[in-house]
């Protein structure tokens, strides 16, 4: 925490450091919902995030200036999240132990379950809960997070380059259970029906979030570089086009309809090309989909309650790829429904425009400046 404990009225920003673009939502709490005051998002320069991570932070922080200025936002403290393959998490269980026990201990324990150094780690922990074994040990459950040291000292140096304040660090795909879930936990059909989880799927240009979660606390998180710009890359290759060429077929062409007896493709491509699009995004959305299905596998091998995930909740601004949505649910066997971040948010007038043309994008920020009020 900075020096500003954020009280129950104030607003606070939540900063979205993407791949693509930068986007902040302010907001404060108003009752169970919220009142967004700022929303903006601004492009990244190319190659100054890559797949997640900040690899120029001078270059990043003179776009969260930008942002600043254009947006509106009021203050400085901000919330960020971090999402890329250099941070873990994991579940994991041990003996149990009191809280500021397990502070002591976690360095210790952590190196038997993440892929890199401890050393070069941060890390953090929430326990989830305990239980007794069959031959009556008392067990916990704790999620692991560990973000590499350098990875967040990018971050750190991106905000403060803009002349922010750090208020917190939330793993991105948190941010977004937080945003989509939040208000719903008690009527959620797996809610004490505990053989069953939603499946959080969040694609954006660098990487795809894949999450778990069960009664509202995300218990698996896996981040896959198979997302929006891979799917691009793969059209440009195919048909020998520039990365923005291809980007603007991928947009306009999509998926073919999994269920239309005949497709219908934009007049301003010829039949060939949208052929060759939709073919190049097939191959590609299916290794998507097996991706997907390895790590929901995964999780339902090492989790010892839930046995099936019916239901799968689509974000994300490339998850706008048209039929993207019906290839899932037909490669899942499960129910996609696309996610909705705004149910508890009331947008302003003047905000309206910007807000919906993001609705699918929005979600990380709007989830993180929900952290920040203390949601
Ligand atoms: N209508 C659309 N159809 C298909 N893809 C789309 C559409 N609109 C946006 N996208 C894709 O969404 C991606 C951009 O997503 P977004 O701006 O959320 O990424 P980001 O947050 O900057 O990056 P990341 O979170 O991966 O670091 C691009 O790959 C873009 O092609
Ligand atoms: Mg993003």
């Amino acid at each position: 925490m900075g020096p500003l404990s954020f009280g129950s009225s104030s607003a606070a920003i939540g900063l979205d450091i993407g791949t693509d673009h930068i986007r902040v939502a302010q907001m404060r709490p108003a009752g169970a919902n919220f009142v967004l005051s700022a929303y903006a998002m601004v492009d990244v320069p190319m190659g100054a995030v890559v797949e997640g991570e900040i690899v120029a932070p001078e270059s990043v922080s003179a776009s969260i200036k930008e942002l600043w200025r254009r947006s509106g936002v009021k203050g400085k403290d901000v919330s960020i999240g971090v999402s890329n393959q250099k941070v873990v998490v994991r579940l994991i269980d041990l003996p149990f132990m009191e809280r500021a026990e397990l502070e002591g201990a976690i360095q210790y324990q952590a190196q038997d379950y993440i892929p890199m150094a401890v050393e070069e780690s941060i890390l953090d922990f929430q326990i989830i809960g305990d239980y007794m074994t069959s031959s009556d040990e008392h067990m916990m459950e704790v999620l692991l997070v560990a973000a590499h040291r350098e990875m967040i000292a990018a971050a750190v140096q991106a905000v403060e380059g803009a002349g922010l304040r750090l208020n917190e660090i939330d793993v991105s795909s948190f941010a977004v259970v937080r945003a989509l879930m939040g208000g719903e936990a008690g009527f959620f059909p797996e809610e004490g029906d505990a053989s069953s989880a939603t499946g959080v799927i969040h694609v954006s240009s660098g990487i795809t979030n894949i999450t778990v979660v069960e009664r509202g606390i995300p218990r698996f998180n896996r981040v896959s570089a198979l997302a929006g710009n891979q799917f691009t890359h793969a059209i440009a290759n195919v048909l020998n086009l520039t990365f923005d060429e291809a980007e603007s077929l991928k947009v306009k062409v999509g998926l073919p309809d999994v269920e239309a007896a005949s497709s219908q493709l934009p007049i301003d491509v010829d039949e060939q090309t949208a052929q060759v699009v939709q073919e190049a995004l097939e191959r590609e959305v299916n290794k998507f989909i097996a991706e997907i299905r390895r790590s929901l596998d995964y999780y339902l091998t090492q989790t010892s309650q839930a046995r099936t995930i019916q239901r799968i909740i689509l974000t994300g601004s490339g998850a706008q790829l048209k039929n993207l949505a019906g290839y899932l649910e037909k490669g899942l066997q499960a129910h996609v429904v696309l996610g909705d971040p705004l149910t508890r948010v009331q947008v302003p007038a003047n905000l309206q425009p910007v807000v919906t043309a993001d609705r699918m994008g929005c979600v990380t920020a709007i989830g993180l400046a929900m952290g920040g009020t203390g949601a």
